[in-house]
């Protein structure tokens, strides 16, 4: 028997690029690959690149530069590594990375990871191999699933690609050029892989896609399924005690995924929904093709079918064009609303998108302050909303041991980590917590249930269930 070879990724950018590591780890186990931590020992090591921001690809080559050295080390100690750039900065400059980097020996687009061991193959035998063709064929056919022992190590809460690609096209975004055009999976197919995924102890699925509430995949009668239509599906499984969906676009907010907030309660108050700006002017240019009165009547009926809901959204300040008065609008926008979290960026030209050929129009300094000024304004938002926990009972979904001898962490319905002391035999359930405190970003408190809460050895007995 051959000793088994070990595989390192490197994974940037979004969760879709994690489950896609995942993905790429189950590929290559039936060729004899584990995965190790560092990529010093690896036989196999992939950077899964992501485009969407900054200088990505500048990022990578530097990465690349350390992996020759390595690279070269191990080829005198008379061992073969072969590296690999996956993700979307593959997708978008393929040919330029085979010309810049003669270290890499495969480069492949997100469309194909299932044919990794046929590239590592040719790049073997041919020395480099390159694919990042739009395949007409469904990639999701061809993943393999994940093994039990690989689901169980990755814990509780699991990701689930329900769609991949858009067809929105805002003016600043790579997506729809290295992701591609819209495609939907089957109902039967998701079913099948969340019904896997909860045999094997995962209690918290999170549908994802780029445009996941664009979703339309088809049902079991043959018609074409909405997202909340899919989310209703799945609370009926057993054993699916939360699930989220991540990420959506305003326009795709139809009544099926409003009224699955409104009558499903696995499905968490917890929304992800990007805006970008609050300028009427700057929607436009960015091709959102809807105003902020719009967002907000969008927010507005989440609100009305889920008193206790919460948003998180995206911002880019910056764009070409974005005046003070436009980023006044974005800092209105964002008190009027009172999100939970947010992430907000500089804009960052992407190559090949329309925008790119927009001229900036705001300097560095002024954009830097703007993100810092909306930062701020989040930061003190989301500090708020935390707050607002403590002295409240809220549910809570254990995940895992914590750092903290005897403690355990899990998540509340917001994502905020809570941590009590308790037995790990609440890993998997969702109980009450009576938070405290608030440390940083994390919630502390106490079970609320006492049943599982650790106790001294001589009051144990007397604790009844
Ligand atoms: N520049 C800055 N931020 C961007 N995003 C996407 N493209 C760019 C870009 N060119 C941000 C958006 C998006 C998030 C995933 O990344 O806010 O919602
Ligand atoms: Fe990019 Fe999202 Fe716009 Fe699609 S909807 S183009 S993924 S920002």
């Amino acid at each position: 028997m051959t000793s088994p070879r070990k595989l390192h990724i490197k994974s940037y950018g979004c969760q879709m690029n994690v489950y896609d590591a995942q993905r790429m780890v189950d590929t290559l186990a039936p060729e004899g690959f584990v995965e190790t931590a560092s990529a010093e020992d690896a036989d196999f090591v992939i950077l899964n690149t992501c485009h969407i921001r900054e200088k990505a690809s500048e990022k990578v080559y530097s990465e690349l530069g350390r992996l020759r050295t390595m690279k070269e080390e191990a080829a005198r100690d008379g061992r073969q590594v072969n590296i690999a750039v996956a993700g979307c900065v593959a997708q978008a400059e393929g040919e330029e990375i085979i010309r810049r980097a003669p270290v890499v020996d495969i480069v492949v687009g997100p469309q194909s990871y299932h044919h990794l061991p046929q590239l590592l193959d040719r790049a073997r035998r041919d020395g480099r191999a390159l694919e990042t063709e739009f395949p007409v064929e469904d990639k999701f056919g061809f993943l393999p699933a994940p093994k039990p022992d690989a689901i169980r190590a990755r814990g509780i809460s699991a990701f689930v690609t329900v769609q991949e690609g858009c067809d929105k096209f805002c003016t600043f975004c790579v997506v729809p050029y290295t992701r591609g055009a819209e495609v939907s999976r089957p109902i039967a197919k998701v079913v099948d892989d969340v019904k896997r995924l909860v045999d094997n102890g995962v209690r918290e699925i999170t549908l994802i896609g780029q445009n996941v509430n664009a979703y339309h995949g088809e049902g079991p009668d043959g018609k074409s399924w909405p997202l909340g239509k899919l989310l209703d599906h799945l609370a009926g499984i057993e054993g699916v005690l939360r699930l989220r969906y991540s990420t959506s676009h305003p326009l795709d907010v139809d009544d099926s995924l409003i009224e699955s907030h409104r009558d499903n309660p696995a499905l968490m108050p917890f929304v992800h929904l990007p805006v970008q700006s609050g300028s009427d002017r700057i929607l436009a240019a960015m091709n959102r093709r809807h105003t902020a009165a719009e967002y907000l009547d969008v927010i507005e009926r989440f609100r009305r079918a889920r008193q206790d809901i919460a948003f998180s959204s995206d911002f880019i300040v910056g764009f070409p064009g974005e005046t003070a008065q436009d980023f006044a609008a974005t800092l209105a926008l964002v008190t009027q609303i009172g999100y939970a979290a947010a992430y907000s960026f500089k804009y960052s030209p992407r190559p090949g998108t329309p925008a790119a050929d927009m001229q900036e129009t705001v300097s560095q300094a002024e954009m830097e302050e703007r993100l810092q000024r909306l930062q701020h304004l989040i930061d003190s938002q989301q500090s708020a909303f935390n707050l607002a926990a403590i002295g409240t009972t809220v549910d809570v979904l254990f995940e895992r041991g914590a750092r903290k001898e005897g403690q355990i962490v899990g998540r509340t319905a917001f994502l905020q980590p809570a941590h009590v002391m308790a037995s790990p035999d609440i890993i998997g359930k969702i109980l009450p917590v009576h938070v405290e405190s608030l440390e940083r970003y994390s919630l502390l408190g106490h079970l609320a249930t006492p049943a599982y809460a650790a106790q001294p050895a001589e009051s144990r007995m007397t604790t009844g269930a």
